[in-house]
């Protein structure tokens, strides 16, 4: 059990209090302007100013005696900071879609592309065709890249099988990379990501094989945490998605919903009624179901990038903050409406587009979607008994992440104490 000392650093940290931070909480951060870090097996022991963090050192050792593995790393007063935690990606998928961005440029909606079979479907099929392996090692690839970026833990979710066998694949694709990779993987089922093209004229028809069929299977699999719907115009009306969101709640799993991306369809509001842990997306979300949500404590999560690639107004984050809806962000990363792994990127878009703070968009990508994957006791900020999950930035300030425009800041990466990137 190896003991490190993390010393000279400028630490960030968001404050846990035991509930995701909101309204004026929202950028509640402890700054330690010449910090350390104690980590022992993993987990940290003890972080805060210099002197009573050695201090702590002293009597740990003192307790262990001179045996134990040690070791000092100055960190040379560069900013050290928990990993990002990415709470909403759609990172398993075998390869991107540049056509379909060419024809989005030329003017064609996504929407559209997927109602003429293309989109999310165009990934169903080479999904379906692939061979468990190459899936995982696209999967890992892509997760690596999130890795480098800084990204420590990681919300994945299947949805490019649309049948039971093929959602089945993804969750053990996801699985093995949650086994093989340094990250936290956190698996969500998304079976009512769209209609597949043999249900189109029947859309009841594929909602009753989730709930009958595909959720017991995903249940009896035993991988993924939470379910997820799309709540679309064209793809699962309301009353679709709350049949859906029941039934996962009956099988055990946690509750996301993709809500009101493109049309203010209610699925802020449903996930209100429901008490859904998060309602992602919510660029078109009415006011009235904003407030609910707040009422309700549902989290949002917020996904500036996917505004940046639709070429769509970013979302009200700063009405949100006002209302009192605590807010994560994330990559949303997807082969269409969003190719990227960087939540460097999100943060920078999040601060410049959407009006967050720095210290807001920091507890939006830490502390805030640790709360969003259910992962708040054990990553998302530097406390006690968490996980030794951070990373040494080259500078003083996270806000380097919006500053240093288009460039990761990130120049190291520990998981659970170790060095991985
Ligand atoms: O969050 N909206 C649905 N799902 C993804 C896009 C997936 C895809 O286009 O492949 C999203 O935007
Ligand atoms: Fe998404």
């Amino acid at each position: 059990m190896t003991v490190k000392l993390f010393h000279n650093a400028r630490i960030w940290t968001a404050s846990d209090r035991g509930i995701p931070l909101r309204g004026t909480e929202q950028g509640n951060v402890t700054i330690w302007e010449r910090g350390a870090l104690l980590v022992q097996g993993g987990t940290i022991a003890c972080v805060g100013e210099e002197i009573p963090v050695r201090k702590a050192l002293e009597e740990l050792l003192a307790e262990k005696g001179d045996s134990v593995p040690f070791q000092e790393i100055d960190c040379c007063g560069r900013c050290l900071v928990p990993g990002f935690v990415d709470p909403h990606t759609h990172m398993c998928f075998v390869e991107p879609r540049e056509e379909e961005f060419a024809l989005r440029l030329e003017g064609t909606p996504y929407l559209e592309i997927l109602r003429r079979g293309g989109g999310i479907l165009s990934s169903v099929r080479s999904v379906e065709a692939a061979e468990e392996e190459l899936l995982y090692e696209r999967t890992r690839a892509t997760v690596l890249r999130a890795l480098s970026f800084g990204t420590t833990t990681v919300e994945i979710k299947s949805g490019y099988g649309l049948d039971t066998e093929t959602e089945l694949k993804m969750l053990r694709v996801i699985d093995r990379i949650r086994r093989t990779t340094p990250l936290d993987v956190v698996p969500t089922f998304m079976g009512a990501h769209a209609v597949p093209p043999r249900f189109r004229n029947d859309s009841e028809k594929y909602v009753e094989l989730l709930v009958e069929e595909m959720l017991p299977a995903v249940q009896a699999q035993g991988v993924a945490l939470f379910c997820d719907v799309f709540c679309e115009e064209g793809v699962f009306s309301v009353d679709q998605s709350r049949r859906i969101l029941e039934a996962a709640r009956n099988c055990g799993l946690g509750l996301k919903i993709h809500a009101d991306e493109v049309h203010d369809l209610g699925g802020a509001g449903l996930a209100a009624e429901l008490r859904t842990l998060s309602a992602e997306h919510l660029l078109a979300a009415s006011e009235e179901n904003l407030r609910r949500m707040a009422e309700k404590n549902v989290l949002g999560i917020l996904l500036p990038a996917t505004a940046y690639s639709l070429r769509k107004p970013y979302a009200p984050a700063r009405k949100m903050i006002e209302l009192g809806v605590p807010l994560a962000i994330a990559t949303d990363c997807n082969p269409g409406s969003c190719y990227t792994e960087s939540m460097p990127f999100v943060f920078g878009l999040a601060v410049m587009q959407m009006g967050l703070s720095v210290a807001e968009a920091f507890v939006a990508s830490t502390l805030n979607a640790a709360y969003g994957v259910g992962l708040s006791s054990v990553v998302g900020s530097l406390d006690r008994g968490k996980r030794a999950d951070f990373l040494l930035l080259a500078g003083k300030s996270p806000a380097l992440f919006a500053y240093h425009a288009g460039v990761s800041p990130v120049e190291e990466v520990y998981k659970s104490g170790e060095k991985v990137v």
